[in-house]
């Protein structure tokens, strides 16, 4: 099918779309946006978060074709140009990231969660989180992280 859908806040349209693609090749594979990774590739591991209509979902279990008229956000698309989102400035900051393979993950997964509160506690940040494994950080800096930028984004 020829598949129409908003990519970071552009039209795009990718033609000839196997019903059986994955959202994540379509994006790694067609859209050269990298930044999304396969970890696992069975909804395991949460690498390949990306959010649907400001949802996140695992883009490994998501067939490309549910992105039909929808708004697909990567982490290609959450700066603003050369300004980076609060999520990842703190994600730096934070020494949030170590081997990075799951940051974009993450990440996305977070920018899902402070789309509904600026004021998360660390239980809902934790579940958030808990599709998202990362087997450098410990998780402590995450939390922290996660905290920093809600607080940035409210102002404080
Ligand atoms: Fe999608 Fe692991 S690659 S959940
Ligand atoms: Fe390496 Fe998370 S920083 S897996």
């Amino acid at each position: 099918m020829d598949l129409d859908f908003t990519l970071n806040g552009r039209r795009q349209t990718a033609a000839d779309v196997p019903g059986h693609l994955p959202l994540l090749h379509l994006l790694r594979q067609h859209f050269g946006l990298l930044g999304t990774k396969e970890g696992c590739g069975v909804g395991e591991c949460g690498a390949c978060t990306v959010l649907l209509d400001g949802e996140p979902v695992n883009a490994c279990l998501t067939l490309a074709w549910k992105a039909k008229d929808r708004e697909v956000t990567t982490i290609e698309g959450l700066a603003a140009g050369e300004v980076l989102h609060p999520l990842q400035q703190a994600f730096i900051e934070s020494g949030a990231i170590q081997c990075g393979y799951c940051t974009p993950g993450l990440i996305m997964a977070a920018a899902g969660l402070l789309r509904l509160t600026l004021t998360p506690s660390v239980s809902e940040i934790k579940t958030a989180l808990a599709g998202n494994l990362c087997r450098c950080t410990g998780y402590q800096d995450i939390l922290i992280a996660v905290q920093l930028a809600a607080a940035r984004m409210r102002g404080d």
